[in-house]
């Protein structure tokens, strides 16, 4: 099973609009210039207008948001208790490809469901099918997106690493860290890059999908189930320097200090998004373009510089988690 990249994301916020000032005004990110599924008129009909205007804000008050060519990259819908994942999206070739998707899945006892028209609609994309992992993250597989292009950043020569490598990365807490790891490397196809683990089984667990060091990380921590970070590669380290600058003047609290990863390489800063999980805004990632060569390996002490507090952050997110879980049972 080919899977191209991590293509989108959809997250329950209380109020999507504050994902739309945090994502335009600190990330850089583009409101979407039409919202998946509506209209985008005829070619070069100069009275056509795109009903959302390029607010990136749909009829039910969704917001989308763009970083490339793709029409969108995230989805921020309003939910009053699920403020984590509410699908993530990967990316196959074509119908052919998803169709071969569907049938590996069902023959490793994976239970899969068609997208409709609407669903299909709902993304911009040709089609999808709809699966869960091993952790409960609701997973979609799809082909040809809609590329719309003309991504402009709110902040001036700023731009994404993205497009072929998909939309950056994401690090979920998995308690069933085996199972939700044999389900993206054995029947996904992702393929270990590295990890390090800690005495008692914790550690992550570092997958990729294409040349990007990682589109999926898996983090062990305790019994915690979710999202702990979602991870933009912004154009060279000045954005990232920028990107600090703003969110200093905005009061924003940062979970991990400005550092250098040992394994992929990417100087980066994590701060608390508008959900409580982190957002980690970094540069110079390492890509891997001598795959079968490549060989898994752990790494042991951590980063080169910096980035003090994250293993704070991942300890703070996983309870934070863990009490929600235990309020939600009693
Ligand atoms: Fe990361």
């Amino acid at each position: 099973m080919e899977i191209k990249s991590l293509g989108y994301i959809g997250f329950g916020a209380k109020n999507p609009l504050e994902w739309l000032k945090f994502g335009t005004e600190i990330l850089g990110m583009m409101p979407a210039r039409a919202v998946p599924g509506e209209s985008w008129g005829f070619p070069q009909d100069p009275n056509f207008k795109i009903a959302s205007g390029g607010k990136g804000i749909s009829e039910d008050g969704s917001v989308y948001l763009k970083l490339d060519d793709y029409q969108w990259r995230l989805g921020i819908h309003q939910d009053d208790e699920n403020h984590g994942i509410l699908y993530i999206g990967f990316e196959v070739d074509n119908v052919s490809k998803l169709e071969e998707a569907k049938k590996h899945l069902l023959e490793n006892k994976i239970d899969v469901l068609d997208g409709s028209e609407d669903d299909a609609k709902a993304r911009g994309v040709g089609g999808l099918i709809k699966l869960s992992d091993p952790s409960g993250n609701p997973v979609e597989i799809y082909y040809e997106p809609t590329l719309d292009y003309k991504f402009q950043s709110p902040i001036p020569n700023q731009t994404f690493v993205a497009g072929h490598l998909g939309l950056g990365h994401l690090m979920i807490l998995a308690a069933n860290r085996e199972q939700t790891y044999d389900f993206y490397t054995k029947i996904l196809g992702f393929k270990l890059t590295d990890y390090i683990s800690f005495e008692g089984g914790d550690g992550a667990w570092f997958m990729r999908c294409n040349p990007r060091h990682h589109s999926m990380a898996l983090s062990k921590f305790g019994e915690a189930n979710g999202m702990h970070h979602i991870m933009f590669q912004v154009d060279s380290i000045d954005s990232v320097g920028k990107a600090l600058d703003r969110i200093n003047a905005a009061n924003i609290p940062i979970s991990s200090t400005l550092g250098k990863h040992i394994n992929d390489l990417t100087t980066s800063v994590y701060i608390k998004g508008p959900n409580g999980w982190d957002i980690e805004i970094g540069a110079d990632t390492l890509n891997i373009h001598d795959d079968d060569q490549w060989i898994p390996k752990q790494f042991v002490e951590g980063d080169i510089w910096g980035h003090h507090g994250i293993m704070d952050s991942i300890a703070e997110v996983s309870a934070e988690i863990e009490e929600k879980a235990d309020d939600g049972k009693n």
